[in-house]
């Protein structure tokens, strides 16, 4: 009799009587403060609601400065310029990433430099920075993938032995904390993306952070057509860092602001973050000890530093040899059968990725032979990202560890019932 549900069999997880919870989540507060933002006029431009919410995001991830802007992948760009990143220099970035974290690098005229990731963290592994450095690097930008963190102690310590800038890209880690340091809060900027699939999310949106004065003066005018920063928080503003100049614009850029109603949601969304997240890392923590009892599937290691984790996308490692030497995408689609929400692979590594493809775009990356060369994704060797990818990831949506510990039960069983039964899809 067959037993899997991808083979009819009943699944684990009844989700017409029983749904997972909905992302993303909003109520009668976002409601209100839209409809306020609404009857106010005052749809756009360094708004109420925009100062708001940078002053509270601040506040949430223990810096001087945040300046919220279109999205997660302009955050990475503008941090870039903000540090004077650009022709010439190379930046390392994990090759285990979302692309934009490569793009950005190419759209600043800099050479992106990719190094494999730990097998057990799924981030950039700080040997294999130390060997990518030569004297053109400039920065280094660890990711903290699926609510994973980058080891910041080794980043830190080879950003300072040669004199780096570190880029935090932290898409995926908004509110974890690494040794009591709130995460994009340890390096020079931290980038955080607010597209629906985050853990905080206006649909889009994204936001830079820094505690530096003169960083922040450069993000805030490169997000608002170059103009010269307002606000009191930049306190006096003819002695501020920046080297302005008379007509009160000091650096070239465009419109990269968001609006008032991003603005009203990222406020309410920020007031439920810091619940979502604890639930979220407990559920995931005690998933992750159910885990440890199934052969075939590891954990992602968490790091006894990580003093709050901020669970993203409940990641973890898949072994086929235990599993029969059934592929991974069969294992993927008949746990899906069973809990009935997508699971996935990890993002495709960056030397292979569909969406990363600088040489589609000549008449913008082709400075010369020598700068076309540098930036061909195959160029670069990257077996551990590959394997995750290709052999190993198991992703399922952060909205999964929103629900109940019976939840995490039943997930738990869904992979011990494919275990059990793996002859009947092998
Ligand atoms: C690691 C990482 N960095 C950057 C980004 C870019 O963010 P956005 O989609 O807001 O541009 C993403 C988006 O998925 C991401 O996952």
């Amino acid at each position: 009799m067959t037993k899997l549900a991808i083979k009819g069999g009943v699944p684990i997880k009844n989700t017409k009587e029983s749904p997972w919870p909905v992302w993303p989540v909003w109520g009668k507060e976002e409601e209100k403060s839209l409809i306020e933002v609404l009857n106010s006029g005052v749809w756009s431009y360094n708004g109420p609601k925009e100062r708001e919410f940078n002053k509270l995001f601040a506040e949430f991830t223990g810096t001087k400065y945040a300046i919220c802007t279109v999205n997660g992948t302009v955050t990475l760009q503008l941090a870039l310029e903000a540090l004077g990143v650009g022709i010439g220099d190379e930046v390392i970035l994990p090759g285990l990433t979302w692309q934009a974290t490569a793009a950005t690098i190419i759209d600043v005229n800099a050479t992106p430099v990719m190094v494999d990731v730990c097998e057990d963290t799924w981030c950039i592994d700080p040997k294999e920075i130390e060997k990518a450095i030569t004297p053109r690097t400039k920065a280094i930008i660890p990711v903290h993938l699926y609510g994973a963190f980058a080891d910041m102690d080794a980043v830190m310590e080879i950003a300072k032995k040669h004199n780096l800038y570190v880029i935090e890209d932290c898409a995926h880690k908004h509110g974890g904390e690494w040794n009591g340091n709130k995460a994009g809060s340890i390096g020079d900027i931290g980038s955080f993306s607010y597209q629906l699939s985050k853990h905080l999310t206006a649909g889009e949106g994204g936001s830079m952070i820094t505690n530096s004065l003169e960083i922040a003066e450069k993000l805030d005018a490169l997000r608002n057509c170059g103009r010269r920063p307002e606000g009191e928080e930049y306190h006096d503003l003819d002695k501020g860092a920046g080297d302005y100049g008379d007509d009160g614009n000091f650096i070239q850029s465009g419109n990269l602001r968001i609006t008032e109603f991003q603005a009203a949601i990222l406020i309410e969304g920020l007031k439920r973050l810091p619940a979502q997240n604890a639930n979220r890392d407990v559920n995931g923590d005690y998933l992750n000890t159910l885990l440890n009892n199934i052969p075939g599937v590891i954990p992602i290691k968490r790091d006894a530093r990580e003093t709050k984790k901020a669970y993203f996308n409940f990641a973890f490692r898949y072994n086929k040899v235990d599993f029969k030497g059934l592929p991974i995408e069969k294992f993927r689609e008949a746990l899906e059968a069973e809990i009935g929400i997508v699971v996935d692979s990890s993002y495709e590594p960056l030397n292979n990725c569909s969406l990363y493809v600088p040489h589609t775009k000549p008449a913008r990356h082709k400075l010369n032979d020598a700068y076309w060369a540098e930036i061909d994704p195959t160029r670069f060797v990257l077996p551990i990202s590959n394997k995750i990818f290709k052999d190993e990831s198991v992703c399922i949506h952060h909205k999964v560890l929103m629900g109940t510990k019976a939840d995490m039960d039943l997930i738990a069983a869904a992979i011990k019932k494919v275990y059990d039964n793996v002859d009947e899809i092998k």
